[in-house]
C-alpha cells in the first residue's frame, strides 16, 4: 500500500485531522498531517538496514495543538523575522503581530503551521504524494491579500521527499514559504547532532544583529566558525558562535530558481546521509539551540543540540533589504519552490 490514512486528532472546533502515510518502493516512510501541512516522522535505513524515525516531532495531534517550536511545520506566509513587526508594500503601511521579541516570527501567530489544510493523497509514477491547500484571506496575521497556497510532498521510489510550493494571490504580498522539519540523522531521540558533519554550499552569508535581525549585508563565510564550505562536525566551532549556536541565513550561488544541491549532513555513526536540494537563493542553518526539555515524541524531552534545520528559503527580513532577493508576489504571478531531501547511506 502506498498510502494509507488515519485519524490524528481533533480540533478544538471539532474538525477531523488526519495523518497520511506514504510507503516508497524500498519501504521508506514519511507520515504527514493536514493540520500545519506538517512532516510528522521520516523513516530511513542507516547502513545495516536497521530504520529509524529522523526527525522531531510529537505522536498526535493533541501533542502539537500544545505547541511546538514548529516541529515539521509549513511556515509561512513569511519564514524567519520581519524586523519591528512591520513593512511598507506600494506606500502602504502594514502592521504584523509580534511575537518574537519586537519582531514577527514564522508568520505570526497563527502562521500556516496551525492551519487545517486541504488533502488530497495520489499514487504518482514518482511515488505517493499528499497535496495540501490553503486560503489564507486578505489581512490574515496582517498580510495583505487573498492567497491560495498548496504544498505536495512527494516520497519519491529514488529515496527522496519532495516538496513543492505554489502560490497566487490577488493583491501584492510578501512571501516566504519553508519547511522547519527538525533532522538528527542517528534517531529523533539519539540526542546531541554536535557529530553530525555538515557542509553547506554557499560562500556567503548574512549577518544578524544579537535579536537575529541581518544587517544588510552579504559577507564571505571564510575564516569565521560559519564556513561549512568543506565538511565538518557541527560541533567543531559551535563554542566561538555567540547565542549558544548556528541560527543563519547561507546565500546559495541560486539567484536563477534552479535546483541546486544546497547542503549535504552525515551521522557518521548511523551512515545515515541526508542531501537537500533547493530552487531557493538562501539556507537557514539552525542548530536548535531552543530545544531545551521541549516535549516530542514517546514523552521524551528533547535538549539543547538535539536536531538541526536547513530551511531553504529567501533571506529573513527580506522586505526590508530591496538588495536580497525580491519577496513579493503580485497578482498574475505565481510563486513556486521545490526543495528536495534525499536520502543516502555512507
Ligand atoms: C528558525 C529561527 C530560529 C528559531 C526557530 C524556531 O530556525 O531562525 O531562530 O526561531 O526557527 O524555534
Amino acid at each position: 500500500m502506498p498510502f494509507r490514512t488515519s485519524p490524528f486528532g481533533q480540533l478544538p472546533d471539532g474538525r477531523a485531522v488526519a495523518a497520511f502515510d506514504l510507503t516508497n518502493a524500498q519501504g521508506l516512510q514519511a507520515r504527514v498531517t493536514d493540520y500545519g501541512a506538517t512532516l510528522v516522522s521520516l523513516l530511513a535505513p542507516d547502513r545495516s538496514g536497521q530504520m529509524a524515525d529522523i526527525t522531531l516531532g510529537r505522536d498526535n495531534l493533541a501533542g502539537y495543538l500544545e505547541g511546538t517550536p514548529y516541529f515539521g511545520a509549513t511556515v509561512g506566509r513569511f519564514a524567519n523575522r520581519i524586523a519591528g513587526a512591520g513593512f511598507t508594500l506600494d506606500g502602504a503601511e502594514y502592521r504584523l503581530a509580534a511575537n518574537n521579541g519586537a519582531h514577527s516570527l514564522h508568520g505570526g501567530i497563527h502562521g500556516f503551521h496551525c492551519a487545517l489544510w486541504t488533502a488530497e493523497a495520489a499514487d504518482t509514477h514518482e511515488g505517493p504524494a499528499v497535496r495540501f491547500g490553503l486560503r489564507s484571506p486578505d489581512g490574515e496575521e496582517g498580510y495583505p491579500g487573498n492567497l491560495d497556497v498548496t504544498v505536495t510532498y512527494t516520497l519519491t521510489h529514488a529515496d527522496e521527499l519532495r516538496i513543492d510550493y505554489r502560490a497566487t494571490t490577488d493583491r501584492a504580498t510578501p512571501i516566504n514559504l519553508t519547511n522547519h522539519a527538525y533532522w538528527n540523522l542517528a534517531g529523533e531521540a539519539a540526542g546531541p547532532i554536535l557529530d553530525h558533519e555538515l557542509q553547506i554550499f554557499a560562500k556567503r552569508y548574512t549577518p544578524v544583529d544579537d535579536t537575529l535581525i541581518p544587517t544588510g549585508v552579504i559577507a564571505p563565510v571564510a575564516g569565521t566558525p560559519y564556513d561549512f564550505t568543506r565538511p565538518m562536525a557541527i560541533g567543531a566551532r559551535i563554542a566561538q558562535v555567540p547565542g549558544g549556536g548556528y541560527d543563519l541565513n547561507y546565500v546559495l550561488d541560486n539567484l536563477n530558481g534552479t535546483l541546486v544541491t544546497a547542503a549535504r549532513v552525515a551521522d557518521p555513526r548511523a551512515g545515515r546521509m541526508l542531501e537537500i536540494l533547493t530552487t531557493e537563493p538562501g539556507i537557514q542553518f539552525y542548530s536548535g539551540n531552543f530545544l531545551k526539555d521541549t516535549p516530542g515524541k514517546g514523552g521524551r524531552l528533547y535538549q539543547n543540540h538535539g536536531a538541526f534545520c536547513l530551511e531553504a528559503q529567501r533571506y529573513p527580513d527580506s522586505v526590508h533589504y530591496p538588495v536580497f532577493p525580491s519577496v513579493v508576489l503580485r497578482p498574475g504571478q505565481t510563486y513556486r519552490q521545490t526543495t528536495v531531501h534525499r536520502f543516502l547511506v555512507a
